[in-house]
């Protein structure tokens, strides 16, 4: 298993992967837009097949931010997202930026228990965050400027 750079062939299987792991879908154009505003973009690749990517950008001057994390179902707790996570928050780590944020679905407790074991904290609870009226859980980790702080 790798996590390499996302490429624009790998659009299919990310939104496959995607549509899986989500109730609502960004769509493709979004992806592709994503791809080419320059976000953060990684696929995990297992034997040239795609299973999981992470999106993630520097929100404010000073907070990077996880727009999206998924793992193909067939893939999950087997550490995928574990590595994706990993890379993202040590690039995100080499740029100024004090914390990293994320929202995530109120009722999505696979994902807060996956955050938690990175040290993502609940910071605060946004009602109405979704188009279907569903709370976010708005969590963060705090950055060491220089240091990386998954383990
Ligand atoms: C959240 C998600 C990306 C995690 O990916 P994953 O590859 O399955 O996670 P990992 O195998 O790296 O899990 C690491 C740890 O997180 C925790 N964890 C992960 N999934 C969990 C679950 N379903 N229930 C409880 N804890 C979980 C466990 O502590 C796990 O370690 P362990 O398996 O050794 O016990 C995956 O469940 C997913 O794609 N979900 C749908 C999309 C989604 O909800 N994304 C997040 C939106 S904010």
């Amino acid at each position: 298993m790798i996590v390499r750079k996302f490429k624009p062939e790998d659009l299919k299987r990310v939104f496959e992967i995607e549509n899986m792991s989500f109730d609502q879908s960004y769509g493709v154009d979004v992806f592709q837009g994503l791809y080419e505003m320059g976000v953060g973009f990684l696929v995990a690749e297992d034997e040239g097949y795609v299973v999981g990517y992470v999106i993630f950008w520097i929100k404010y001057e000073n907070q990077g931010h996880i727009i999206s994390i998924a793992v193909d179902k067939n893939y999950r707790r087997s550490h995928v997202g574990s590595q994706l996570l990993i890379k993202a928050i040590s690039i995100l780590s080499m740029l100024k930026i004090n914390a990293i944020y994320l929202e995530v679905k109120e009722n999505n407790t696979a994902a807060v228990e996956f955050y938690k074991t990175f040290n993502f904290k609940i910071d605060r609870v946004v009602a109405n965050y979704y188009e279907n009226g569903d709370a976010a859980i708005v969590m963060y980790l705090p950055i060491n400027r220089g240091k990386v702080s998954a383990e």
